[in-house]
């Protein structure tokens, strides 16, 4: 496996690949890789002669008050679970890698979707996003690029880009990882201490009983209180519970594919997760 941390770098390190016409696959992270991340390079391997995973903690998808400079950066753990995997080349820039003329004046925004839900609470996270998502598609050139639908919103942003810039690269959404005991992964998991990582499993639950309820008839503003309440008794602060359609548009009364969101705080983490329902029809 090789590390790259510069553009022409890695362009170097993949140029022998493209001339081959090798299938290159992309799998963006911010590092302290977790098991959601290995299974989309598991993906990825699948489909793909060459894996590219980038490591950037990106300043530009924080908010002002935001963990950006405590963000957990584990550089030897993650290298070693990615050699462990087989992914073929890393790509770690600085920020000035990445971003030559700071402050950043240019903008991609993704406009409608991102008016709801982690974006209406994260104002500017997801024009972070999309800009170093944008970027990194620019710099590693992918067939295939690998996200996980624990951040739906999220796979809605860059599909919807990708859409109207244009890219020439296939955004692939691979299903949530969860512990044992429910809890979706993610690197901010490693926040919670042992008390609060023994209630963070009751935002899958809620969900799943949420799902159970709405399957057995229950109207949708009962649910989603439903949810609110059981995680606002157990500890959380809630940030939203919500529920839209698998296009993020709001839910109609004909419409039988629901997907429920909980963003929710323990202490000072804030958790996301989401769970796709479809009702059954008569
Ligand atoms: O999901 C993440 O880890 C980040 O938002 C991403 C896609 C790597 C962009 O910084």
């Amino acid at each position: 496996m090789k590390t790259e941390t510069t553009i022409h770098g890695l362009a170097a390190s993949l140029q022998s690949a493209r001339s081959a016409k090798k299938i290159i696959g992309f799998v963006p992270t911010m590092g302290n890789l977790h098991e959601g991340h290995l299974s989309l390079v598991r993906e990825a391997k699948k489909i793909c002669d060459v894996v590219v995973v980038s490591i950037f903690v990106n300043p530009t998808q924080f908010g002002p008050n935001e963990d950006f400079e405590n963000y957990p950066r584990t550089w030897e753990q993650d290298s070693q679970l990615l050699v462990d995997v087989g992914c073929d080349i890393i790509f770690a820039p600085s920020v000035e890698q990445m971003y030559v003329k700071q402050p950043v004046v240019t903008r991609i925004q993704v406009t409608g979707i991102t008016d709801i839900l982690c974006g209406a609470s994260r104002p500017g996270h997801f024009d972070g996003v999309a800009l170093v998502v944008t970027k990194l598609f620019n710099i590693v050139q992918p067939h295939y690029a690998f996200f996980g639908q624990k951040d739906f919103q999220q796979v809605a942003v860059v599909k919807q880009f990708v859409q109207d810039l244009n890219l020439n690269v296939e955004v692939i959404a691979s299903p949530t990882i969860r512990a044992e005991d429910g809890l979706a992964l993610s690197s901010r998991n490693g926040y919670l201490n042992a008390q609060e990582r023994a209630i963070a499993p009751n935002i899958y639950q809620s969900l799943l009983q949420a799902a159970q309820a709405l399957q057995a008839g229950t109207a949708l503003a009962e649910v989603l209180h439903g949810i609110k309440e059981h995680l606002k008794r157990v500890g959380f602060s809630i940030d939203y519970v919500e529920a839209f359609t698998p296009d993020l548009t709001p839910i109609q009364s004909t419409d039988t594919d629901v997907v429920l969101f909980v963003a929710a705080k323990l202490g000072t983490t804030r958790l996301i997760d989401n769970l796709h329902v479809k009702l059954i029809t008569a």
